[in-house]
This record gives C-alpha cells, structure tokens and sequence, in this order.
C-alpha cells in the first residue's frame, strides 16, 4: 500500500483549507507539515499554531516534520496541536532512543528523518521502535528542489535494514517528487511520498495527486 502526503508548504497559505480539500479531493493520504525554524535549516515556516488550524479542517492524518533544533522541548505542543505522526530529525536529538519513546508516550507515530549526507546505518539500534523512516532526497529547507540521486540507495537500505531487523516501518521520501522520480523511490522500496510543488503549483492540485496516486498503485 502507498500513500501520498502533499506537503502544504508549496501550499497558498490565504486559501489553505481549500487547498487542504483539494488535496484531499484527489485522494491525499497524509497530510505533511514542514515544521522549520530557522537554525536547524535556513528557512522559517510555521509551528503547532498552523497544524491545529489543519487538523480542524481535516480527518487525514497529520504528518509532522520538524527542521528544528531541541525538538525536545516542543513535542507536547505538536500533541495538542493533533499532529497523527512527529518525525524528528537524527542530527537534531542527542538521545534518539528517549524521544522517540516519549513521542509515543504522547500517543504519536515517531518518525525519523535522515539528512541526504547521514548513513542508513546509524538507525540500526533505532529502527525497529520508529514507526517511520523519512530519507530526504534534498536538502531540508526549501520546497522545490531538484531530487538527489543516491536517495534511491538510501531508500534500498532503509528497506533492507527493515527487513533484517523484521521491524515494520513505512518508507517515506521527501523532496523533489514529481511523476518521474515517484516510480523510482516506489521500485526501491518506499511507500510514502512526499509531494510540495508538484501537487500544490500545478494547475489542478486535485488532478496532480491522482497522477501520483495513479503511479505506485
Ligand atoms: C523540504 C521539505 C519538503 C518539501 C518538499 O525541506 O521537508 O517536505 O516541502 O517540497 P518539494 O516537493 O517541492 O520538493
Ligand atoms: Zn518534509
């Protein structure tokens, strides 16, 4: 089973839940919120004020993605705000093991994010207590950005380590997925696409996540 996650950054934030229906419309699975904050990534977006204004407008579940420093400190805010999954990134947490758990303790899904230039490998020791595993195909911080080649490497381990370990987490990809790198991503094993631009920018947001949808059937 895949599942498509529009991710509202790419979104008009003026008209944000008819872009949301839209999505949702086309038949979005996820909906994915890119959390930034402006030192972990060069790049400012929202917080839990905006993903509590998303979970009031739909029942999809809300995929959090936070590009932040200490998410520590931040992860009882992005409960009440009704976030359905919470993936931080590796880089960002010292004690991967314990925010995972209190994630879950929270009564979240806990994700885990991978920077382009951060190995598989260093989730062995994680990976069968994530319910997620996010590999970034660019560089976090921006949408729209050209889709990294060797993340289709990553995405084979990712599902590989799965595998050895018999751990049971979902595969998602995020950034630069459009109709010709989704079939890649979804070949080598992933099953939750992230999608920005090439959902909200076209000119029928609804049309555009049929497309993909219609891609990893
Ligand atoms: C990048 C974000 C992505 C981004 C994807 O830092 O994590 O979710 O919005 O955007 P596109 O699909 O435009 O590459
Ligand atoms: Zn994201």
């Amino acid at each position: 089973m895949a599942f498509i996650a529009p991710s509202i950054l790419a979104a008009d934030f003026a008209n944000l839940s008819q872009q949301i229906r839209l999505a949702e419309i086309g038949g979005a699975d996820w909906i994915h919120c890119d959390i930034m904050d402006g030192h972990f990534v060069p790049n400012i977006t929202f917080g839990p004020f905006i993903v509590k204004a998303a979970r009031r407008v739909t029942k999809l579940p809300l995929d959090v993605h936070l590009m932040i420093e200490n998410p520590d400190k931040y992860l009882e805010d992005f409960a009440e705000a009704g976030a359905t999954m919470l993936t931080i990134h590796q880089e960002a947490v010292i004690h991967l093991n314990r925010t995972i758990n209190r994630i879950k303790e929270l009564g979240m899904k806990a994700g885990v994010a991978l920077n382009p230039s951060t190995p598989v490998k260093t989730l062995e020791y994680v990976a069968e207590f994530v319910d997620l595993v996010l590999i970034m195909s660019v560089n976090p911080g921006f949408g729209g950005q050209t889709f990294i080649e060797n993340s289709i490497e990553k995405i084979k381990e990712a599902a590989e380590l799965r595998k050895d370990l018999k751990a049971g987490y979902h595969i998602e990809v995020d950034g630069g997925i459009d109709a010709h790198t989704i079939t890649r991503a979804h070949k080598a094993g992933c099953d939750v696409f992230v999608a920005g631009s090439s959902i909200f920018k076209a000119d029928n947001i609804s049309a555009a996540v049929v497309e993909l949808k219609n891609l990893v059937k």
